[in-house]
């Protein structure tokens, strides 16, 4: 899927980008602040040519990594060290929630709740630092959010309880210290949240696809990986790209597939990279449909090739592999694209190279065959249009670089600024946020606790972006479901539709940041406050 001449575009646009700053970049080099991305990596381990597609991807089980926990009953997560045999030769020390369950002990569970669901979930930080779990996603107040705002001191605990009031999809949990949330995640502090609803239920029913089967959740994550099987990260790192990738905790898995339908839950939980995944048979991309984002069922499956997928992002998709016969083999495959690194040209090759994350292996239906067809998709889900917001005010949000490769929204850096609410929102008051990323940037995936957001338009974007609009106002597939993080690319604006009702009581704050958890620890993150 390499386009060669897209990649010269890419050379072209990089360059002219760089000549428009050159001074910024030279003193952004010069200076030394953040490193520079390539230089700050250690000695990689090499990957052998047969390290890939050794292990069967994990399915999540009753116990271990990803086990299973319904969350009906209070569940008690212990922050820990953890040794994990990920790779062949010595275990993989791990920070992860460990949880007990009648096998054993779980880490890092998939954690399954209903919507209404009052859910209590402890932490007992047995870490040498601060942590915390955060409820990427979900619609909760200020003190059970789990943000930087309320950190756990090491041997400390406390509790988080909230009621469940968000649509049926995958949302995930993850550590969210100040200034270490990239170290943390790096390290392993993330697991999956599924929620349920009557509408996930009834679509479920229609598609007959059993759980753990033939719908499976990827979990993917790229690690630096050094040659005795640790987890490598360099405190005040630019963004961390790894050299190898978990899916599910298993290194670039393969899974066996019969010929049919699949659906897979995807959630990049990379620490900075951006993924384009893409399921691929000899180099042509399978029938694939996207029908959810990341706040759950879009109203209507959309046919894509591949998408984007950022940092934080999940997306529901369907896959058939029934063209294929028996013995042959797929490829979950990242694409290359045009990763717009303008601010460090170096960095673009990594960012956006086609990286494989998993294999399928195509083995013979020993059952009868399912179904070639799908049921149809076309009412999955009430969701209303995006909304009209003429007559809504407008935020504007700026997303910026200073000379000393400062990030800043607007003159916001979280460092530099404090940590006071930037602005305050009415409870129940209806914004549009218009983000605007500047032209000699790079693509940032930009997430708001507290709320989901509607996507209502885009302006500028580049041309991957408009490639795949679907609506009007230069709305992508993905845009139109309910998201909680959205990808701003260099020169774009992106204005999103945030409705702040609540049930909550007092000044509850939240923060907007980037999900590029380097962005996020340098800085690129405000606090602001929802208050009646
Ligand atoms: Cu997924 Cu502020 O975090
Ligand atoms: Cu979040
Ligand atoms: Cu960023």
């Amino acid at each position: 899927m390499t386009d060669p001449q897209r990649r010269r575009f890419l050379v072209g646009l990089t360059l002219g980008g760089a000549a428009v700053v050159a001074g910024p970049i030279a003193m952004w080099r010069y200076t030394g602040g953040h490193g520079h991305r390539m230089g700050s990596l250690p000695d990689l381990q090499s990957l052998p040519p047969d390290a890939r597609f050794v292990q069967p991807l994990r399915i999540p089980g009753s116990e271990g990594l990803m086990a299973e926990i319904d969350l009906r009953r209070p569940l008690e997560l212990s922050a820990q060290t953890a040794g994990a045999a990920l790779f062949p030769g010595p275990p993989t020390q791990l920070w992860a929630y460990a949880a007990r369950v009648p096998g054993g002990e779980a880490l890092n569970p998939l954690l399954r709740a209903r919507r209404g669901d009052a859910i209590d979930v402890g932490l007992h930080n047995r870490l040498g630092e601060d942590t915390t779990v955060h409820w990427h996603g979900l619609h909760v107040d200020e003190a059970n959010d789990g943000s930087g705002l309320h950190p756990v001191a090491g041997g400390g605990q406390r509790r988080y309880r909230l009621k469940v009031d968000n649509r049926a999809g995958l949302y995930w949990y993850h550590a969210h210290p100040h200034g270490r949330t990239g170290a943390q995640l790096q390290r392993g502090l993330a697991g999956l949240l599924l929620v349920e609803d009557e509408e996930e239920l009834a679509l479920r029913q229609r598609l007959g696809l059993r759980w753990g089967e033939r719908d499976l959740p990827l979990m993917i994550a790229d690690k630096q990986i050094d040659a005795g099987n640790a987890i490598v990260y360099k405190d005040g790192a630019d963004d961390w790209i790894g050299n190898r990738v978990l899916v599910n905790w298993t290194p670039e898995p393969y899974l066996d597939v019969i010929p049919a339908w699949y659906r897979f839950r995807l959630a990049n939980v990379c620490n900075a990279r951006l993924l384009r995944p893409c399921f691929l048979h000899e180099d042509k991309p399978l029938p694939m449909l996207l029908i959810g984002s990341d706040g759950g069922l879009l109203e209507r499956a959309w046919p894509v090739d591949d998408l984007f997928l950022a940092p934080a992002q999940r997306v529901d998709v369907l896959v058939d592999f029934g063209a294929l016969a028996p013995g042959a083999k797929a490829v979950l495959r990242s694409l290359d694209y045009v990763a717009m690194e303008n601010e460090d040209e170096s960095g673009a090759v990594a960012m956006g190279e086609a990286l494989d994350l998993m294999e399928l292996r195509v083995i013979e239906c020993v059952t009868e065959r399912p179904p070639a067809q799908l049921p149809p998709l076309d009412a999955m889900a009430k969701l209303p249009p995006p909304p009209d917001t003429a007559d809504w005010p407008v935020r504007a949000l700026r997303l910026r670089m200073d000379e000393q490769g400062r990030w800043f929204i607007n003159d916001w850096n979280f460092h530099l600024s404090g940590h006071d609410p930037a602005f305050t929102v009415k409870r129940g008051a209806r914004e549009v946020w218009e983000i605007r990323n500047s032209m000699t940037s790079m693509p940032h995936p930009m997430h708001l606790h507290g709320f989901q957001f509607r996507v209502v338009s885009r302006a500028i974007s580049p041309p991957d972006v408009r490639g795949r609009q679907v609506a009007p106002n230069g709305l992508t597939a993905q845009d139109l479901g309910w998201n909680d993080t959205v990808v701003v690319w260099p020169g774009e604006i992106v204005r999103l539709a945030i409705d702040f009702s609540q049930p909550f009581a007092g000044a509850q704050r939240y923060m907007l940041h980037c999900h590029n958890l380097e962005h996020e620890d340098m800085g690129m993150m405000l606090t602001f406050a929802v208050a009646d």
